[in-house]
């Protein structure tokens, strides 16, 4: 009795996570907040640009923004030029190829490099850290970004000078502490991810 409860709880949990993944889509989501996490404006794309591609927070927060990519932003009403935008929200998900869900999964290689920097049109500020993210993360996750953030830049990891490698909060620039972090956090997460499927 116990042991099918569970068998069923499992497979409909499968069930929901496959559903998940597939319904999902390949998008870009990130998200900004200073102290407050109810201040979190939101950023969305389904783009994967060739070249890298900047944004400053200021013109895509900005109720006039207009641009020529695609992308919807969610609680532009809680933009204020004034935060300090050191928190960040980090979403990204392969598709599936023709039901093929294989190139699907956190801590694999996403489809984009994204850059976070404490300087507006994607401008580096000495002393402080930039960050990059390039592998998957199907639920998504917050991460601390001391200097702030003021833009952020996107490209095709496959286009990208960068594509050998699959970053997690990996940190770089005059400010950065270490440039291991971001292999560490991404062993870690593939070795979490390992024990998930092996479970
Ligand atoms: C964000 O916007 C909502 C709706 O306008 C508002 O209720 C909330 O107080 C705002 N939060 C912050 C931190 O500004
Ligand atoms: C994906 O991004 C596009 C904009 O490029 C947007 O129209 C669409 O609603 C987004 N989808 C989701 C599920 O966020
Ligand atoms: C939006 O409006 C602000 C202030 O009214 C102005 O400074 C800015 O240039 C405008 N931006 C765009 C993209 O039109
Ligand atoms: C969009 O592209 C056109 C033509 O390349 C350019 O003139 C215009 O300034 C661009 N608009 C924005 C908001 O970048
Ligand atoms: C995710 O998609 C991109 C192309 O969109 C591809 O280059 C990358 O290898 C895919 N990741 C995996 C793990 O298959
Ligand atoms: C944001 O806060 C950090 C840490 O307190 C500081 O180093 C950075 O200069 C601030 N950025 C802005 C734009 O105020």
């Amino acid at each position: 009795m116990y042991f099918h409860q569970g068998a069923f709880t499992l497979v409909s949990l499968l069930l929901v996570s496959q559903v998940q993944a597939q319904s999902n889509n390949q998008n870009l989501t990130v998200g900004f907040s200073a102290n407050d996490p109810k201040g979190l404006v939101e950023f969305s794309t389904s783009e994967i640009p060739v070249t890298k591609t900047c944004f400053n927070l200021a013109d895509i927060f900005a109720s006039n923004a207009s641009s020529n990519h695609s992308y919807t932003v969610a609680n532009t009403q809680n933009y204020t030029s004034q935060a300090n935008y050191t928190s960040l929200f980090y979403q990204q998900l392969n598709e599936s190829i023709n039901g093929d869900g294989s190139g699907i999964g956190t801590g694999k290689d996403a489809a984009r490099v994204v850059e976070v920097l404490p300087g507006e049109n994607c401008r580096e500020i000495d002393g402080l850290a930039w960050f990059g993210f390039s592998c998957q993360d199907a639920e998504g996750e917050r991460y601390v970004i001391p200097g702030g953030v003021k833009s952020f830049s996107i490209q095709s990891k496959a286009e990208s000078a960068n594509k050998g490698k699959c970053w997690v909060h990996a940190e770089y620039g005059s400010g950065a502490s270490t440039v291991f972090k971001g292999c560490f956090a991404a062993m870690m997460a593939a070795a979490f991810s390992g024990l998930l499927l092996t479970m």
